[in-house]
């Protein structure tokens, strides 16, 4: 069996930032990924990274703050929110000493920063408009200087309890050999990034499947948060591609088929650049309204001009024109609300530690600690990935180290061998439904019921198509019996986590009498801090979701009406 300190699960920004702070505090990490590191999700995130720099004008890690309290209404945690804020403009500098290549101000050289939704301050940093993949290729570079041993293409099946209940290693499918090990380590943490899958459209690339969500709540880990999902205002119709807000950032209008700016009515002060629930939410109306344009509303670009979309958005302009088929040098590109990214995740603390399991950590989009509450501010979610996978690294680290104090991995290996008993069984049935049927029927239902809007009729819907699903998934067959790059396999079980999660997200929603943020239930149209001022938790306790709740920190921030 091989063994480590620290496995890293996922090899996105969150997973390579978290091995690289716990190799640089003296463990022996490993990455595990079922992808290769660049071809992580983090690399299809365009518009940018937030930090106070004050490059452009006067900021402050304290207005940072604010606009994410306000952007996450008043249900992120404010201790955390300021660790996050505090934290950013080190770890852009720590980004740009290894590499990464921002853009520049051409007046005084030093990072260029560009205004994005619910900021008060043009605080993001870029990179044009391929702002994850230059992070990710540069935390990439970090790993292989370091020699981070990386097992690639191994897809994570189960975690590994230890007989006290915490986290011993992860039980892991390799897709080249088509064999199943058992990892052992002091410390796992999950790195996963998102479940966009779980809609369709989504921004999300294929590999989004909330795999270390699915693996927590396996082991008993709640979930925090989950009915909050972000539905991003500008994607492409058909193909859920994203198209980044730094378009808006770098003056963009939105209009409605009669030619109005239309954010004028929702968000006076901010217009296009208000959050990005509130945006979604306006475009929502405008199309019901029927002033949409074929399910759309336009993202006029035009006015920018031919050298400043080359300069800034090269990639926006050349996914425009394969997926939309409009070059918007010269007209507007057809936009509408697509699922993007989950606020909820594994519950975890400041230090991405999950209380419920010692040893098990998470970090990124997979986690919650949490920073984005109802609704995550654009730019947020990279800086997210790098502070709290720095963090969360160092923190597994210490734990693999101190904390535990020396006692000898307690994986056993025989964790592989049950789960290979439990692998032959789903590849020797013949007779039943196959994955894509359920995935097909789960996105569909969720992107029907479970979208900007949402009503409890909608989502008691929901909730019935999910229980079916769910309890149909045991007739589940594969059709490919083979052993090595078995992608039907592979779909097979993260359709299993699609399932899980799906209802954990229908069930908060479902309970959650109020509007905030991303969750806007039109039967229940304000928002209720007296009631709802809480995180909820999910639990799976014998096949059936259970939810309890939580407080959310507040430290200089009450509540307050929000409007952009
Ligand atoms: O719009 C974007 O470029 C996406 C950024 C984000 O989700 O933070």
């Amino acid at each position: 069996m091989r063994t480590h300190d620290d496995v890293v699960v996922g090899a996105g920004l969150a997973g390579m930032r978290a091995a690289i702070a716990a190799h640089e505090a003296g463990a022996d990490v490993a990455l595990v990924t079922k992808v290769h590191p660049v071809r992580s999700h983090s690399g299809a995130a365009q518009g940018g990274i937030n930090a106070a720099l004050g490059n452009q004008t006067e900021d402050s890690p304290d207005n940072h703050t604010f606009d994410t309290v306000k952007g996450a209404d008043y249900i992120g945690d404010q201790d955390a929110i300021e660790i996050l804020c505090e934290m950013a403009p080190k770890e852009i500098i720590q980004l740009e000493h290894w590499g990464a290549v921002f853009s520049r101000q051409e007046s005084t050289g030093k990072i260029a920063q560009r205004p994005f939704g619910g900021a008060g301050f043009p605080r993001t940093c870029y990179a044009a408009d391929l702002t994850g993949l230059v992070i990710l290729h540069t935390l990439y570079t970090v790993c292989v200087k370091y020699d981070i041993p990386t097992y690639e293409e191994h897809f994570v099946t189960r975690l590994v309890p230890d007989s006290h209940g915490g986290c011993a290693g992860v039980v892991s499918y390799d897709m080249v050999h088509g064999t199943v090990e058992t990892i052992g380590a002091k410390a796992v943490v999950l790195a996963t990034g998102g479940a966009g899958r779980v809609y369709r459209p989504s921004t999300n690339s294929h590999s989004s499947t909330g795999d270390g969500m699915g693996l927590a709540l396996e082991m008993g880990v709640p979930l925090k948060d989950m009915e909050f999902m972000q539905f991003h205002p500008t994607t492409m119709k058909g193909s859920g591609v994203l198209v980044t807000e730094g378009a808006r950032g770098e003056g963009g209008y939105l209009l409605n088929s009669e030619g109005e700016r239309f954010m004028s009515k929702y968000a006076p002060n901010k217009l296009e650049l208000a959050s990005r629930d509130v945006v979604s939410r306006s475009e929502a109306t405008e199309i019901l309204e029927g002033r949409g344009v074929d399910d759309c509303v336009l993202l006029d670009l035009r006015h920018l001009g031919r050298d400043r979309i080359l300069e800034r958005l090269p990639q926006i302009r050349e996914l425009a024109m394969q997926f939309s088929g409009v070059d918007p040098i010269d007209d507007p590109i057809p936009i509408r609300p697509g699922a993007h990214y989950h606020m909820g995740g594994v519950h975890v603390d400041s230090w991405g530690a999950a209380p419920h399991m010692p040893g098990l950590f998470a970090a990124g989009e997979c986690a919650c600690v949490s920073v984005h509450g109802a609704n995550r501010l654009g730019g947020n979610s990279l800086l997210e990935a790098v502070v709290f996978g720095a963090r969360t690294g160092d923190a597994a680290a210490r734990y693999a180290t101190d904390i535990f104090n020396g006692s000898g991995i307690k994986a056993s290996p025989a964790a592989a061998t049950d789960y290979e008993a439990e692998l032959k069984a789903l590849l020797d049935r013949t007779d039943g439904p196959r994955q894509h049927e359920f995935r097909d029927k789960l996105a569909d239902t969720m992107q029907e019921q479970v979208g900007v809007f949402r009503t409890g009729e909608q989502l008691r819907e929901a909730k019935n198509v999910v229980d079916d699903l769910r309890e149909r998934y045991s007739t589940v067959t594969c059709e490919d019996k083979g052993r090595t790059f078995n992608q039907s396999l592979i779909h097979t079980i993260e359709t299993g986590w699609l399932l899980d999660l799906a209802d954990c997200m229908v069930t908060g929603a479902l309970d959650r009498t109020e509007s905030r943020g991303a969750h806007s239930r039109t039967d229940f149209p304000e928002r209720d801090d007296e009631n709802w001022m809480k995180h909820t938790l999910s639990y799976m306790d014998d096949g059936q979701v259970r939810l309890d709740y939580s407080e959310v920190s507040v430290t200089k921030y009450e509540p307050q009406v929000r409007s952009y």
